[in-house]
């Protein structure tokens, strides 16, 4: 068995460690870089090529190049590379495993073993799409691990002689963890994760974008949004002009032969002020009130209580987030704590050494970490006296320890039931179809008996690694099912277009309220009610195009409406 090497699978770059003699060691590319940008694209000669050198050929061809696909790990999304349809593991696995042969040809020997970093918060079925991406680069996932879990061992191994309460904000480029631990001579306790996995630097790009194509709008009448090259020329610029107003005070984005305009060519010319960027970033830094403020809260500690502030990810290097990390925490978060690019894949190396054993007992680190949101199965209940089977019975409750087991005995609602079906979810909602729906299984062959007297048990257990199975068992039989929940059928049901549900009938009674909620999504103002939100607008679209009841239609419709005005209010 080889060694095993930590991985850092980021959303605009990814790095890799590995654990040497006690000390975590950070493997060049094949380029000598550290930093690899995961970008993976098809070269001239028809080649998979990933890292700086497909980064390079962005602009050149923009069809057969593939950026940020971190965020649609775990959905059904298709990415298109050179004509051809890819899902975002496979187009993870290509980075993965040019990153692998960097290491190979870097140490000399054979990797087959990871440990791959994701964000806290990222769900179930995230996890898995990931496990997925290594075994198709050929490596075994030895374990997930949570990125501030990760930066937290990198700090800790330094510090183990001391004992502080911890508040780990990872703010990269597509993803915000907040993550608050307790230090305590080298056992690190998570105590909660929150965070939003739609949120990081590639929205403030975007930002910047829109306010650049606005501008060009207004000057010229011409909308570049479809010419592919102008919009990635426009982005790398404006990435590039969001890094340097962390260090300067105004940036002229200057792009020439922009497009044409009467058959001229024009240049687009911005001069952007920090304070006009800031002003542009700050609804989105300013949502990140909300998950600080549920990580404490469900930490059970208060601002004052928290000792340490670790800041992770490039994104926490815009000044504006080092402000108002100080104005809400009321501390300033020390710099250079830890290496913000750095730090997760050196906990990833520090974790993989634990599981190699090569780091002993005795000087030992310890680490325990929790599960970021709760899980539960639908079950039917009556609610003052009428069946209500959308009732979400909670199991592990958010940010229970992991790993942990935990069961639950549920009876027999009918007389001479054969069998129940049970449905797994994950989420906040007290109705289970408005969380996101992991799986479901069939136990049958339950002995005839009458209502509530058969009963079956259903555990849950959710490993190191944040992946959950599920098993089942009539207890008067002791016959069970196992199920270890896959990353398919992420969506609920089965596979509908839901692009045309503007179409259907009825659907403009609610264009309005699906329209609100699509744009809080895409500017990531949903907070944690993200995959709530997400699940309505997807329950309402594909009620409107299978023709579902008004009635349930409605209530999908007031179940959005409330949570936007919970949104609204805070
Ligand atoms: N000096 C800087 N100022 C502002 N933003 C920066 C700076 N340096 C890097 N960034 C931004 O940080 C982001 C990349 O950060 P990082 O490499 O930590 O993210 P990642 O690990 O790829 O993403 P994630 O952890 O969300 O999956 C990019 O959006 C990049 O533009
Ligand atoms: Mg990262």
């Amino acid at each position: 068995m080889s060694r095993i090497i930590g991985i850092d699978l980021g959303t605009s770059t990814s790095e890799l460690a590995i654990l040497e003699e006690g000390v975590p060691h950070v493997i060049p590319n094949h380029l000598g870089e550290y930093i690899t940008p995961s970008v993976v694209g098809i070269s001239d000669e028809g080649d998979i090529i990933a890292g700086s050198e497909a980064a390079e050929q962005l602009l050149l061809k923009p069809e057969d190049t593939v950026m940020e696909v971190k965020r649609l790990m775990g959905s059904n999304t298709k990415v298109s590379m050179g004509g051809e349809e890819y899902t975002p593991q496979e187009i993870s696995s290509y980075l993965l495993k040019y990153l692998i042969q960097c290491a190979e040809d870097h140490l000399d020997e054979k990797i087959d073993r990871g440990v791959i970093t994701v964000p806290a918060y990222f769900s179930d079925t995230q996890r898995k799409a990931v496990v997925e991406a290594g075994k198709l680069a050929g490596i075994k996932v030895e374990r997930i691990i949570n990125e501030p879990t990760a930066a937290a061992l990198d700090y800790g191994i330094d510090h183990m002689e001391e004992c502080n309460n911890v508040l780990v904000y990872d703010l990269g480029g597509g993803t915000l963890d907040v993550t608050v631990l307790e230090m305590f001579e080298g056992v690190l306790e998570v105590k909660a994760s929150s965070g939003n996995n739609r949120l990081g630097g590639k929205d403030f790009d975007n930002s910047l974008m829109d306010y650049c194509l606005d501008s060009f709008l207004s000057k010229y009448g011409v909308d570049v949004t479809n010419d592919k090259r102008a919009m990635m020329r426009l982005k790398k610029e404006c990435e590039k002009c969001k890094i340097a107003l962390s260090t300067e005070q105004e940036y002229g984005i200057v792009l020439p032969f922009f497009a044409e305009v009467k058959r001229k060519p024009v240049s687009l010319e911005e001069g952007i002020e920090r304070q006009l960027f800031e002003s542009l970033i700050k609804p989105y830094i300013d949502s990140t009130r909300e998950p600080i403020q549920r990580a404490l809260q469900d930490a059970g500690l208060k601002k004052e209580d928290i000792d340490l502030i670790l800041l992770v990810g490039g994104s926490t290097r815009i000044p504006y987030v080092r402000t108002f990390i100080e104005t809400e925490l009321g501390k300033a978060p020390r710099s250079s704590l830890v290496d913000p690019d750095l730090t997760v894949v050196r906990g990833a190396s520090i974790q993989a050494g634990i599981l190699d054993d090569k780091i002993s007992n005795e000087d030992g680190i310890m680490i325990t970490d929790v599960c970021p949101y709760t899980l539960g199965v639908s079950i039917l209940s009556y609610i003052g006296g009428i069946p209500d089977n959308d009732v979400f019975d909670v199991i592990i409750p958010r940010n229970t320890t992991i790993p942990v087991t935990k069961e639950k005995i549920y009876g027999t609602v009918h007389d001479n039931q054969k069998a129940v079906n049970i449905e797994v979810f994950q989420g906040e909602n007290k109705r289970a179809s408005t969380n996101n729906f992991l799986g479901k299984f069939r136990l049958d062959g339950i002995p005839p008996a009458p209502e509530f007297q058969q009963k079956v048990k259903v555990g849950f257990t959710y490993d190191a690694n944040g992946i959950l199975q599920v098993e089942g068992t009539i207890i008067s039989t002791g016959k069970k099912v196992d199920i270890t929940i896959e990353t398919t059928g992420v969506e609920m049901s089965e596979e509908i277009d839901l692009d045309g549900w503007k179409d259907a009938p009825g659907s403009r009674r609610y264009r309005a309220v699906i329209n609100k909620a699509e744009k809080l999504l895409e500017q990531g103002e949903t907070g944690f009610y993200e995959i709530d939100i997400d699940t309505l607008v997807k329950q309402i679209k594909r009620g409107l195009l299978m023709g579902e009841k008004k009635e349930i239609l409605n209530e999908y419709k007031e179940d959005l409406f409330e949570i936007l005005y919970d949104l609204e209010d805070d």
